[in-house]
């Protein structure tokens, strides 16, 4: 995989495949670069596809503090500069929505469009802060196991094959509970982002699994009703990862969308 150097020399891992207008894809929690398998095998026509692991996933290095959604967009944006990008589409799945979020507050020019999937602009409320916290302390005391049987119901839709199941399992069990914790504490300290969306010119698509009880339809239609012209669709048959779920429908969306660039 490979790898470019951030301050101190830590490590930020991506991968990349296909070609066109750049599309960075980023995950969301706990998962890695991984949960684009599809998307990285199978790349949409008309997007270079470009998907880091968020520091202390997968094969990216840990760097101490709360991973806060600023930090994470900062050092995608340094993955930009080094592939020498001037602008991409930003993606991101749940948590990685709300860097791709997090970014266009940072860097507005860098983004020719969004893609928001399965993910919200609001912030958490106190109770969600709360038990952000307490994910944090119980991974880091035992480990990521109770984290992932709580999560791994509302995931996905009941018609999964139980082979995507498997591979989602295994990927969430993989990753470092420093990493989960801090990335835990770190969607804690996020800002609601619907300023963010009401202002955002360029081409947006929402996309929303139909049985998401994570970030609901509800949600997806909230911040597609934000940004001028911006394209909602909900597919049928998936939940929270509809990219994995549905990567046909999830596919002929982005394909469609890679005419507006
Ligand atoms: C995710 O899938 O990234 C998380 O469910 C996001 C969250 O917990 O808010």
């Amino acid at each position: 995989m490979p790898t470019i150097r951030l301050g101190e020399g830590r490590a930020y891992a991506y991968e990349e495949r296909g070609s066109g207008t750049p599309l960075l894809l980023l995950h969301g929690f706990p998962f890695s670069s991984q949960s684009f398998r599809p998307q990285l095998d199978s790349p949409p026509k008309g997007f270079r596809v470009i998907a880091p692991d968020h520091r202390g996933f997968g094969n990216s290095a840990m760097k101490d503090g709360p991973s806060s959604m600023n930090a994470m967009a900062g050092d995608a944006l340094a993955l930009l500069e080094a592939l020498k990008l001037e602008s991409a589409v930003v993606g991101g799945v749940s948590m990685g929505g709300y860097v791709a979020m997090a970014l266009a507050r940072m860097d507005p020019g860098k983004v020719k469009g969004l893609v928001l999937i399965d993910t919200q602009a609001t912030a958490d409320d106190e109770a969600g802060k709360a038990r952000r916290e307490a994910v944090a302390v119980d991974v880091i005391q035992n480990g990521v196991g109770g984290l992932v049987s709580s999560m791994l119901p509302k995931l996905l839709a009941a018609k999964t094959p139980d082979v995507v199941r498997g591979r989602v399992e295994a990927m969430m069990l993989k990753q470092a509970p420093e990493a989960v914790a801090a990335a835990s504490r770190g969607m804690a300290t996020r800002v609601d982002s619907k300023d963010l969306l009401a202002r955002f010119a360029g081409p947006t698509l929402v996309i929303v699994g139909e049985h998401d009880a994570i970030t609901p339809p509800a949600k997806a239609k909230e911040m597609a009703d934000l940004v001028s012209g911006a394209q909602l669709e909900v597919i049928p048959e998936a939940a929270h990862l509809t990219n994995l779920e549905q990567p046909a429908a999830f596919k002929r969306l982005l394909e469609q969308f890679a005419t507006k660039f």
